[in-house]
């Protein structure tokens, strides 16, 4: 019994999470398999930042905890987000689970199964629930080698632990602690492995990544830590793309701003949380920047890179929301004319600050601020898809998509998805597409091969 099956709730850093335990728990052979129902060995990686996450979390863990009454020496585990808020509180619910892990013990999960293996040789005790939830001094530089052997064209790379910032509805601070960075030089070095490798796009990852370095690493004639490193990496040969998520609008400064006029490999396309188009909200959430601030720094962009394409989170319905403050949001919302957005409805977080706060908008009233913010997120994502409709893309093709035999899934510079027919020798290939179709969420193109044949365009990958 060695196969695993991981799970994976929440945001990206999570997913990361889970590719390092992954490739870890391989390299100590284990074999990891995309289906629960051949797996001996269930871990759940979860997520705290709203209720609804933690009770599918948790509604999971108790389905698969029926199968122990079955078969003893099926391991269940918690990791991540909800084990840390939770602690071991969530036993009392789920006193089955044998492991419950927090976010900066990832790296002692082989070890921790290791034991029930050796339970099942008879050579040790079965252990009851191991529990490993303090903090780590250096966690951050444990994050590093995730994807062992396997190839991806697009890799994540974690640059950072941790938020520092005090957003009042937030729970991260408490699930991954304060700010921790990694060097620049093993982040580097990171890049320079997965490139050698066959990658050629990563996107950088952090709670907030333009903090990266802050009163650590000084600024550099004017240019913030962050910048720097995007500059270090631009260098890197072989790397095309470079992406990162997320930043915050407080420190999206002017070096920020213009490096996408001179780095030539970040890919023009900024996911910028908001979260308020409404000072006062802004102010009760605790988010230090205005209404105004946040529409400066979107002309910024758009006037170094009048392509760029951005993407947004916003959160409808936080304590005492007036229809004054919703309509300032939907007034930015719909001004901006965002590629994507998230829309969550405010979940209260016991400890967080604005737990305090009185959560009084009625259900309906969030369920109805959603729905116009997505009628016009619909709208405007299908208008900027449309607008592509005839023009030349340069995509970066990842693999084969989910549905289609044939068809291939890849990304234009803006992180549209772009499906079109192509062969498995262009995978990792920037490859010009046509783009026939648009529809909310997806574009459709062909190989534009004009006049070249399918062999030469594959030794001809064009640029941004
Ligand atoms: N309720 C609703 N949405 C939240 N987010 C964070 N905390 C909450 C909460 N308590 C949203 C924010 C954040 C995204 C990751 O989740 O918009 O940017």
């Amino acid at each position: 019994m060695n196969r695993v099956y991981i799970k994976t709730y929440g945001c990206q850093m999570n997913e990361r999470d889970s590719e390092a335990v992954a490739a870890q728990l391989r390299a100590r052979g284990y074999s990891v398999v995309e289906n629960e129902h051949v797996a001996d060995i269930v871990l759940l990686n979860t997520c705290a930042v709203r209720d609804q996450a933690e009770q599918k979390a948790i509604g999971k863990s108790g389905y698969l905890a029926k199968r122990k009454r079955n078969n003893p020496d099926f391991v269940l585990g918690v990791m991540g987000c909800m084990a840390q808020n939770r602690g071991t509180a969530l036993l009392e619910k789920l006193p089955d689970l044998d492991l419950l892990v927090g976010t900066q013990k990832f790296h002692r999960v082989p070890q921790m199964l290791d034991q029930f293996i050796q339970s099942q040789k008879g050579l040790g005790p079965r252990p009851s629930t191991l529990v490993d939830l303090d903090a780590e001094e250096g966690s951050e530089e444990t994050i590093r080698e995730h994807l062992g052997d396997k190839q991806a064209v697009s890799a994540f790379v974690s640059i950072m632990q941790g938020c520092n910032m005090h957003c009042t509805f937030c729970i991260v601070p408490k699930t991954r602690g304060p700010e921790r960075y990694r060097s620049m030089d093993s982040i580097c070095e990171e890049i320079e492995e997965l490139v050698a490798n066959g990658t050629r796009e990563v996107t950088l990852l952090g709670q907030i990544v333009n903090s990266y370095g802050m009163r650590q690493i000084p600024y550099k004639n004017g240019i913030s830590p962050f910048v720097q490193l995007l500059e270090r990496i631009n260098a890197i040969e072989g790397l095309e793309r470079i992406r990162y998520t997320s930043p915050h609008p407080r420190g999206f400064q002017k070096d920020l701003v213009e490096a996408y006029g001179r780095l030539e490999k970040l890919m023009p396309y900024v996911h910028l949380p908001v979260q308020s188009g409404s000072d006062s909200m802004l102010k009760r959430m605790r988010r230090p920047y205005t209404r105004r601030r946040f529409l400066e720094i979107v002309d910024q962009l758009r006037a170094v890179q009048p392509e760029i394409a951005l993407s947004t989170d916003i959160i409808v319905g936080f304590p005492g929301e007036t229809g004054e403050e919703f309509e300032d949001t939907r007034s930015l919302f719909e001004e901006v004319g965002f590629d994507m957005a998230f829309i969550f409805k405010y979940s209260e977080r016991s400890g967080t600050k604005s737990a305090e706060m009185d959560d009084d908008v009625p259900p309906e009233v969030k369920d109805e601020r959603n729905k116009i913010l997505l009628d016009i997120l619909g709208e405007s994502s299908l208008r900027r898809n449309e607008a592509l409709v005839g023009s030349m893309q340069p995509v970066l093709l990842e693999g084969p998509a989910r549905k289609g035999k044939g068809i291939f899934m890849g990304r234009n510079p803006a992180n549209r998805k772009i499906l079109v027919p192509a062969s498995p020798r262009l995978v990792g290939q920037t490859v010009p597409v046509r783009i026939l179709e648009a529809t909310v969420s997806v574009l459709n193109g062909e190989l534009c091969l004009s006049g070249i044949d399918e062999e030469e365009t594959a030794v001809l990958p064009v640029s941004k």
